[in-house]
């Protein structure tokens, strides 16, 4: 989900993550290594058998 930065996050456990970004990705999938902010990570697919 793209949002309109700046924007400061607050995490369930209390901790705040900022971006300073004009446009900020804010990951939805959970899949992102930088959670909340998105990776990518959303776009790979797992490989078929
Ligand atoms: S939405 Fe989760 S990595 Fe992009």
């Amino acid at each position: 989900m793209l949002i309109e930065g700046p924007v400061d996050m607050v995490l369930d456990d209390g901790s705040h993550v900022c971006s300073d970004r004009f446009l900020v990705a804010v990951c939805m999938c959970k899949r992102s290594k930088i959670y909340p902010l998105c990776d990518t990570s959303h776009r790979r697919r797992k490989p078929t058998q």
